[in-house]
Order: C-alpha cells, then sequence, then structure tokens
C-alpha cells in the first residue's frame, strides 16, 4: 500500500511535471492523499493534498504555491497515502518533515512501535504536526544527523530502532546530491537512466522513465546519487552489515508504455476486463503439448518428481487470487484426485495446518507479488518445510522471489484495483497446473488433448461472451438499482461456488453493497429466510448433472417473491422458464469444468455496470488500495 517515488538527477530540471505523472502511475497503491516535496536551492518545499494526485496535483498551480526560485531541481520525492494511522488528511500526508525541515522523508509500511518512540521524542522536545507512525522516521533521523552522524548513517541507525515494515526514501538539504533509501517488508526498486536515478515503490512508476531497474531485497539500503561526476548508486545490507552488494540490472523488454494507459476505455477495470481474452492467450502460450495431451511448465521442471508423487496440495492466498486457487483447487481435485486445502494467507500464518511436508506442496498465487499475509506466509511454510511454488504476475516481486519456483501468470500491468484479467490469467495457470497432475494419475491421452483443445478456444469464447453480454448486464445493473436491491447473494454449486466468491467479492468492492455467497444447497438450510421482494439471488448453473436441482431452488427463491438473475450455457437458457428470471447466457462448452473461465465475465461487468449507475469510481474504490503490503 502506499506508493513512493523519488527521483534524483544531475541534469536539473523541473521535476514537479515528473513527480506528479509517477504518482497517478501509482495510483492504485493509495489514493486517499498524496504529497511532493523538492530540494529548492537550500530549502526543501513541500505541497501534500487530500486526494488522488490525477485530482489533486496540477503541476502549473504547484510550481505557484510552492514559491519555487531555482529553475530546475535535482531532486524530488513524492508519495500516494492510504491511511493506516491517523485519517487522510493534508496534515497526515506524506512528506514528513522533522523540526527543521532540512529532512524530508516518504514511507510505505507500518511502524509498530511508534507510540513509545514518538513519547520518548516528545519528551526530548521534538513537535510533531502529524498523526502517523512515520513522523518518528523524521525525528529519529534529526537526532542522530544532530549527534554528527552523515545521513545515511543516521538512517541506518534509525532503522535499528524500528519494529515492523518500511520502504523509506529520504533527502536532506544538508546532501542536495543524494537520496537514502531502505527497505523492511515493503517493496522498492530504482530505475537506472543517464542522467537520473528513479525509486519507487512499484516498477509502474519507473518503465515510464526507463525498463532498467535494480529490485531491493529486504535488509537492503542503498545511496543514489548525481552530481558533476554523473550517477552512481551504491547498496548496501543493514541486517548482516555488508557495506557494497552487486547488484544485476533487470531490464524489461516485452513491455508497452501503453499498457499504463486507458487508452480508448472510459476506465483502467473496463479496458482489463476486456484484454482478458489476449491476457488468458498469452499466459497459455507456449506450455502445452498438443501431441502429448499435457501441460509444459517450465517453471516447474526441476520439481517433476515432487509433483507427480505429491499426496496433498494447499493453496495460499488472498482475496480474488484465493477464490482462483479454490476453483483451481475443485479442478484438480476432479482431474487429478489430489486433496486440496485452500488456506487463507492471513490465517495461514498463525495456526496448525495438520499436513506433512513430506507429501505436500504448496502453491501460492499472487498477481502483485507483494501481499504482506502471503508473503509471511510463504515464508513461514518454507520454515516449515513445505516445496512452496508460486503463480504469481508481477516479475522479479517478493513473493516470486520468495518461493522455490514457480509460473508466471502473463496479465500485463493490472492498475483496476478491482483485479479482473489477473483473476482470469491466474485460472489459465491453474487449469495447466491440474491438466499436469492429472496426466501423471491415469488422466487419458485423449481426454489431455480434449481438454486442451477446448481450453485453447477460450479467448475466443471470452470475446463472444463480453460482446454478448455487456449490453445486457447494464441494462440488468440499472435495473435492480432502481429496484432498490437491499440483499444480492451469488450462489452455485461444486466449481461454481468459488466462482460465485469471486463474483461477490467483486460486486461488493465496487458497489460497496455486502454481497454474500453460499452453495446453492445451503439456500434451505437458513439463507433463504432474507428472500424477499428487496432479495437478488444470482445463480451460476450451467446446464450439468446438477442442473435441475438448482432449478428447484430457483422455485424456492421465486414463491418467496425473491428476484433471481441465472448465468447459464445455451442449453441451460433453453430449459429456464423466461419472464420470472433474468437470464444471462454464455456460450456452450463441452467440459462443464471450464464454464468458471466464462461465467466471471458478464459477473465482472455486472459489478462494473452497477458501480457506474450508482457513480462509484470502479478503478479507485473507496478503502481500498491494490497491493495489500500491509499485515
Ligand atoms: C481483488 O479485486 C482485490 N483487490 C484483492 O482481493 C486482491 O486480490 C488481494 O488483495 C490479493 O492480492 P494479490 O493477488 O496481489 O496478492
Amino acid at each position: 500500500m502506499c506508493g513512493i517515488i523519488g527521483i534524483i538527477t544531475n541534469k536539473k530540471r523541473d521535476l514537479v511535471p515528473e513527480l506528479i505523472s509517477s504518482l497517478r502511475n501509482l495510483e492504485y497503491r493509495g489514493y486517499d492523499s498524496t504529497g511532493i516535496a523538492l530540494i529548492d536551492g537550500t530549502v526543501i518545499k513541500r505541497l501534500r493534498r487530500v486526494g488522488a494526485p490525477s485530482d489533486v496535483l496540477h503541476a502549473e498551480e504547484i510550481a505557484e504555491e510552492l514559491e519555487i526560485k531555482e529553475i530546475g531541481q535535482s531532486i524530488g520525492i513524492g508519495h500516494n497515502r492510504w491511511a493506516t494511522h491517523g485519517k487522510p488528511s493534508e496534515r497526515n500526508a506524506h512528506p514528513h518533515i522533522d523540526c527543521s525541515g532540512d529532512i524530508a522523508l516518504v514511507h510505505n509500511g507500518t511502524i509498530l512501535n511508534y507510540e513509545s518512540i514518538k513519547d520518548e521524542l516528545i519528551r526530548a522536545g521534538h513537535m510533531f504536526t502529524s498523526d502517523t507512525d512515520t513522523e518518528v522516521i523524521a525525528h529519529l533521523i534529526e537526532d542522530k544527523v544532530a549527534e554528527g552522524l552523515s545521513l545515511q548513517n543516521a538512517l541506518l541507525a534509525t532503522i535499528e530502532r524500528l519494529e515492523g515494515s518500511f520502504g523509506i526514501v529520504v533527502c536532506s538539504t544538508q546532501e542536495p546530491a543524494r537520496l537514502y533509501v531502505a527497505k523492511r517488508g515493503s517493496p522498492l526498486s530504482f530505475g537506472i537512466k543517464n542522467d537520473s536515478l528513479i525509486i519507487a515503490s512499484s516498477t509502474n512508476a519507473i518503465l515510464a522513465h526507463t525498463n532498467t531497474f535494480i529490485t531491493l531485497e529486504d535488509g537492503e539500503y542503498a545511496e543514489l546519487a548525481a552530481d558533476e561526476n554523473g550517477i552512481r548508486y551504491h547498496v548496501g545490507n543493514f541486517l548482516d552489515k555488508r557495506r557494497g552488494i552487486t547488484k544485476k540490472p533487470t531490464t524489461i523488454t516485452d513491455f508497452s508504455i501503453d499498457e499504463l494507459s486507458k487508452g480508448e476505455y472510459e476506465s483502467f477495470m473496463r479496458k482489463e476486463v476486456y484484454e482478458q481474452p489476449a491476457a488468458f492467450r498469452t499466459t497459455l502460450l507456449g506450455r502445452y503439448d498438443e501431441q502429448t495431451g499435457d501441460a509444459v511448465l517450465g517453471g516447474l521442471i526441476d520439481h517433476e518428481e515432487t509433483l507427480r508423487s505429491t499426496q496433498n496440495i494447499i493453496t495460499l492466498a488472498c482475496g480474488t487470487a484465493s477464490y482462483a486457487a479454490a476453483v483451481g483447487g475443485v479442478l484438480i481435485e476432479a482431474l487429478a484426485g489430489i486433496p486440496v486445502r485452500n488456506e487463507i494467507a492471513s490465517e495461514f500464518r498463525y495456526r496448525t495446518v495438520p499436513l506433512d511436508p513430506k507429501n505436500t506442496v504448496l502453491f501460492t498465487v499472487s498477481q502483485s507479488g507483494e501481499t504482506a499475509d502471503t508473503l509471511e506466509s510463504v515464508k513461514e511454510a518454507r520454515r516449515k518445510g513445505y516445496p512452496t511454488f508460486g503463480i504469481v504476475n508481477t516479475v522479479g516481486s517478493s513473493i516470486a522471489e520468495a518461493v522455490d519456483a514457480g509460473v508466471y501468470t502473463r496479465a500485463g500491468f493490472e492498475i483496476g484495483v478491482a483485479s479482473t484479467k489477473a483473476f482470469t490469467s491466474q485460472l489459465a495457470v491453474l487449469y495447466l497446473l491440474a491438466l499436469k497432475l492429472a496426466r501423471t494419475r491415469g488422466m487419458t491421452l485423449q481426454a489431455g488433448r480434449a481438454f486442451l483443445a477446448e481450453l485453447e478456444r477460450i479467448p475466443e469464447m471470452m470475446q463472444r461472451t463480453l460482446s454478448e453480454t455487456d449490453e445486457l448486464m447494464r441494462a440488468y445493473a440499472e435495473k435492480y438499482v432502481a429496484k432498490n436491491i437491499r440483499t444480492i447473494n451469488f450462489l452455485g454449486r461444486g466449481i461454481h461456488v468459488p466462482l460465485g466468491q469471486e463474483a461477490a467479492l467483486k460486486f461488493k468492492e465496487l458497489t460497496y453493497i455486502e454481497a454474500g455467497n453460499y452453495p446453492l444447497g445451503e439456500l434451505k438450510h437458513g439463507p433463504i429466510a432474507v428472500i424477499d421482494k428487496h432479495a437478488l439471488s444470482v445463480i451460476i448453473m450451467p446446464k450439468d448433472e446438477l442442473f435441475s436441482l438448482s432449478k428447484n431452488s430457483i422455485e424456492q427463491i421465486l414463491s418467496k417473491d425473491g428476484n433471481v438473475m441465472v448465468v447459464t450455457d445455451e442449453a441451460g437458457a433453453r430449459e429456464l422458464k423466461k419472464g420470472s428470471i433474468d437470464v444471462v447466457t454464455i456460450p456452450t462448452l463441452s467440459n462443464p469444468l471450464l464454464y468458471p473461465l466464462l461465467e466471471i465475465l458478464p459477473l465482472q461487468l455486472f459489478a462494473y455496470h452497477y458501480a457506474r449507475a450508482l457513480g462509484n469510481n470502479v478503478d479507485k474504490p473507496r478503502n481500498l488500495a491494490k497491493s495489500v503490503t500491509v499485515e
């Protein structure tokens, strides 16, 4: 959570527009307040605002408001906040400064022991101007500098006092050609350009400047310098006190800057919903063999024996990624017959899972690769000895680095806070994984080939589903907004239960209306009590062997005056009584286990249109951040 940017250059220029555009690229990480600071000659100039950078930071006004004296600057830092300590307000927005105003810093993470440090600093005479945990860092550094330490050593001494997580970028008027940074638990990378170094909490903000960057690991700090001798960086480790660490820069080539813009779409979410067929196809590319009817997962090639012999699988994830994992779990059990335990990462770390690491493997799923709950649980799993594999979207992210091996999803950058294309790309890998496991356990060659043939058709079927259901979902959304629906539940059986969980999450994230989900058969065991004319039940039920049972449940809901919307395939649609229920038809597939890959699309669109009809921001829903880097 929170977006951090820092720019240092030896070619002085107006850094305000660059800071603002970087903060816009980081907006998905936090958007309740924002701010920048620059070294203007010999003083720090700072501006902070409540709101998202694209709404409240405008370059022309800022230069005037800050009364910038110099023609250009060498150092600027900026921050988008997702409030944890203290309400979103100007006084709590970053950058924070020390008492003298000579030191400015931005921070991502949580300082757990800030209260006792704050008491001590107040007793020593420091003046606090915010309610944040972050501000103690500025005052601690101030004290150390006053004792005669260089800014770097002051930062290192300060870090020793901090419990919790941090990505910190700090500058001082005393060293106007240096930026100092340190990382523990919150992501930080810096980009390398001819005349500048750009440090950020996500490569999104770096890639607009350069495609070459270095990712810092936990325990690392860096000094970034830019002066008449050029740009330089120096990395060290504050845990093992190593001073000079050689780090190989990463260069990303398969990236287009267009990925960071909305293009012709009115929102990132809509763009990403429509990118799903392409993202799904890209994720499958080169990862199966039609001849052998098998998946080819290069990242797991050294672990095939472990996968062949494993008797249990644990999946570990949060939110949308956990629902993708749960769909994958049903699939793996159905196709490969291996018991799968779907663990929520925020729980896993704190409880006992009675499975033997010798015959169990763990798959973790994450879009960002930075989710703190997931990352910490992966570390815990490794400590316990589980072979740990990743299904991660962000190359080089902390989770991708923490696992033994893995398979990248290739969804590209996902900017919309509500995950869409990352979900279906995670399913793409999980479907391949289920096939791989099944082919070593009795699935026939013909069945493997048929499964793959159908998987190959999915992008085309996704495209059809999107174009055939988009307008309909808008009409249904507007109808139910007008009806003032008070209760909504997403129901299904079997593999459609976790799909309903994801649909419910999408709906509540975007509409701010509580949405439930449970297996359809549970309806009669209690939940039916909530059904009345203000309740909507969305039932996911393509034509399969449980279709008739599901039809009974529809009758039960209708008899209580409830509203029903059904997502089904063409054969299912033919058997449903139109008029009394709303029907959403998706293309027919021959293997019913593949339906989740299509079912989610109209349900994403339903949440999207419903939120738009309510006037909500679909890219930046309230209270959320894209990457949850606090536990
Ligand atoms: C999805 O719409 C959510 N914003 C959220 O549930 C997300 O999927 C979850 O926080 C996990 O994130 P990750 O995939 O980056 O680990």
